[in-house]
């Protein structure tokens, strides 16, 4: 009996491979109860010379991971028993994105298997299904967000649409805490390692604006970056062990203080705010946007600290969840060649660089 869905993440500098007993799902078994193996590589430390990701070294890099990270992922099971290949089409970048749709295009034919393309935004936001049943938060809700390539707030309506209440106009969360710890002499990826040193600053010691307080639908970064590079510039040169964390820890203020101040009252007449991606990992940011919900009588819920970060599980939860809400045309999906696999899927099926999810 085919019971396994393999999920393929490469979007950016991450491959990754996640095997689902999707059967034990579809009979009732809690999602993250299903997950039976996850394996993961990063090239980040390749692309640390050069402050941010080399797009070409990243892909050249999935396409040697990825085979044997498959073959790991299904070591202990037949692969005639997959019954779905499920794969981030997008957003992200191309090379990268190639390298694990192509892989999932070639195994799902191979094995008679149908493809699932998945965006990578509504992979972040699937990570609220590998919660257990008590936290998860009843829609509608909005989710943050928050990574190296997006800011949003995105509103899950009850009828499952998806609406964007909020997104940057210039850099992303992740991005004004990588580029403020480049300023700052931090090893890229930055954000980790700038909220370390935040938790021994004094966070009130600079002042570091917001962005566009007046619009809510609307984050901005680029001024912080700015303002952190002045203020870096105008402080002894190299900068004191104790400058460089208060830097930090007002940095940080600043970037939480901008994504909590314009999400609480978008969630206002929703359940909650429940929140994802890579900067969620911050434990200040969870902290103070768990304590604004409490305050303004949301409910909060955050991605557990592993599927913050991007990863495969996440991109199989959007898959299966698809799955079972439209389960009866996708029994009926064979794989063709061209657009007869599915419903909106097919083997000309093209990766997509920028890709909304409304
Ligand atoms: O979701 P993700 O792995 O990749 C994208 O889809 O972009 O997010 C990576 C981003 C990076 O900018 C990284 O610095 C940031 O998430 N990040 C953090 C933390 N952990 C990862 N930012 C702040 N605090 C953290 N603890
Ligand atoms: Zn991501």
């Amino acid at each position: 009996m085919s019971r396994l869905l393999l999920a393929i993440e490469t979007s950016c500098d991450e491959t990754a491979v996640t095997l689902f007993d999707a059967l034990s799902y579809f009979e009732g078994k809690e999602l993250n109860k299903c997950i039976l193996s996850e394996q993961l590589a990063t090239s980040a430390e390749l692309h640390q010379a050069y402050g941010g990701v080399v797009p070409e070294l990243a892909a050249r890099e999935q396409t040697v991971a990825l085979p044997p990270l498959v073959e790991r992922a299904l070591s202990n099971y037949k692969t005639e028993e997959i019954f779905a290949v499920a794969a981030t089409a997008g957003p992200g970048l191309n090379g990268s994105l190639l390298v694990g749709l192509s892989y999932a295009k070639g195994l799902a034919y191979g094995k008679g298997a149908p493809l699932v393309l998945i965006n990578h935004l509504e992979g972040h936001l699937a990570s609220h299904e590998l919660l257990p049943a008590p936290q998860r938060l009843r829609a509608p809700y909005v989710t943050l967000l928050v990574s190296g390539g997006h800011s949003e707030v995105i509103l899950l309506n009850q009828d499952g649409s998806l609406k964007t209440l909020a997104r940057t106009r210039d850099d992303a969360a992740g991005e004004a805490f990588d580029k403020s710890a480049t300023l700052l002499g931090l090893p890229y990826p930055g954000g980790p390692a700038l909220s370390k040193i935040a938790e021994l600053g004094d966070k009130s010691r600079f002042d570091f604006p917001i962005g566009v307080a007046e619009d809510p639908g609307s984050f901005s970064f680029s001024g912080l970056k700015t303002a952190v590079l002045r203020q870096v510039q105008s402080l002894p040169s190299p900068l004191s062990e104790k400058d460089k964390c208060d830097l930090a820890a007002s940095i940080q203020n600043a970037i939480i203080r901008a994504l909590v101040s314009k999400t609480i009252p978008l969630a206002k007449a929703t359940e909650g705010v429940f929140l994802t991606g890579g900067v969620a990992a911050n434990q200040a940011l969870r902290k103070e946007l768990e304590n604004s919900c409490k305050d303004a009588g949301l409910k909060f819920a955050a991605a557990d600290v592993k599927y913050c970060t991007d990863n495969a599980t996440m991109i199989g939860a959007a898959a299966l969840t698809r799955v079972r809400r439209s389960r009866g045309e996708f029994e009926n999906w064979k794989p063709h060649l061209g657009n007869e696999l599915g419903p909106g899927v097919g083997f000309d099926a093209t990766t997509r660089t920028t890709w909304f999810v409304d």
